[in-house]
């Protein structure tokens, strides 16, 4: 298959090449093709005739989008607009990375597709926008949502290690329930969903929920760190710039329903992270 990858020097991007060695495909950083410029973007798109295109790239600075709102939505919206009008154009199938901060995080479960979203933040209510618009265009349209990623990028649990190293004592939040995700794990996803027509929003997050701390801790406990004195915070206490829902673990219902399948235990997933 011929597959197209925006945001390629992300996270989820380098997961997805990686995931897609011998396939013939494209990996486009911001570099190669600026998803903000709409002819540049249409031309790039077509011009490859990609079979899918996997859209991974985005302004994922969560508290940056609050006062940088201009940048935010026309990375996150009609970014996706561009690359959608040229999957339309392609006939290629596209997949849109989204985010469980489309929710406000008040429903006391964990969310599947059919739940009503209702983003706090500028980055989660961009990236709304982003499915929106997508939907609006493409029919052969995956939008699939994750939470909490890390993989070889910036991310929580790199910041832990290396806090680890330079800290005795870590105040790390214990009131915001998620999901950690794999990247890697979510590029199997991803590449499973392509190769069907099963179209339609789908979760997907590695199973099971933890907080912030939790996280943490767990990661300390694998990496054998005894010395490190970790404090329960909460999101107030912490006063970041974007609100963030407090309890938003993704249920992977569609893959359940669609594939039968459900992802592995987040432990298991950082376990085998941490072990690389
Ligand atoms: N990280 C998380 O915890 C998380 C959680 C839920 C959902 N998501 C979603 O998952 C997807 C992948 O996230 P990630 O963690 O892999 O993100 P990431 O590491 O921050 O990578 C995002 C990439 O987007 C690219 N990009 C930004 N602006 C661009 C533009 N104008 N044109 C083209 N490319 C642009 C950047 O490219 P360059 O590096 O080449 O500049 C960057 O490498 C995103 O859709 C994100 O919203 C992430």
């Amino acid at each position: 298959m011929k597959v197209l990858i925006t945001g390629a020097n992300g996270q989820l991007g380098r997961a997805l090449v990686k995931r897609l060695q011998g396939c013939q495909i494209l990996a486009l950083g911001s570099a190669d093709m600026d998803i903000t410029d709409c002819k540049k973007t249409f031309q790039t798109i077509v011009s490859y005739r990609p079979e899918a295109v996997i859209h991974a790239a985005a302004y994922t600075s969560v508290d940056a989008a609050e006062t940088d709102v201009h940048l935010a939505y026309a990375v996150n919206a009609i970014g996706t607009q561009n690359v959608a009008a040229a999957c339309l154009e392609c006939r290629a199938k596209l997949v849109y990375v989204s985010t469980d901060y489309v929710f406000d995080g008040l429903l006391g479960r964990a969310y599947h597709e059919f739940d009503q979203t209702n983003p706090q933040s500028v980055y989660g209510k961009s990236k709304l926008a982003g499915e929106r618009l997508a939907r609006h265009i493409v029919n052969r349209l995956f939008i699939v949502r994750t939470s909490w990623l890390y993989g070889d990028g910036n991310n929580f649990v790199k910041t832990m290690l290396r806090l680890g190293q330079e800290k005795e004592e870590l105040r790390v939040v214990n009131d915001q329930y998620g999901c950690p995700t794999n990247v890697a794990d979510l590029a199997g996803v991803i590449v499973q969903l392509i190769e069907g027509k099963r179209y339609g929003v789908y979760h997907a997050a590695n199973f099971g929920v933890t907080t912030w701390f939790d996280f943490a801790r767990k990661i300390f406990a694998l990496t054998g760190n005894q010395q490190i004195r970790l404090l329960p915070q909460s999101t107030s206490e912490l006063g970041r710039p974007a609100p963030r829902p407090a309890y938003s673990p993704l249920h992977n219902f569609m893959l359940e329903l669609t594939y039968g399948q459900q992802m592995r235990p987040w432990e298991e997933a950082l376990n085998e992270y941490l072990a690389i």
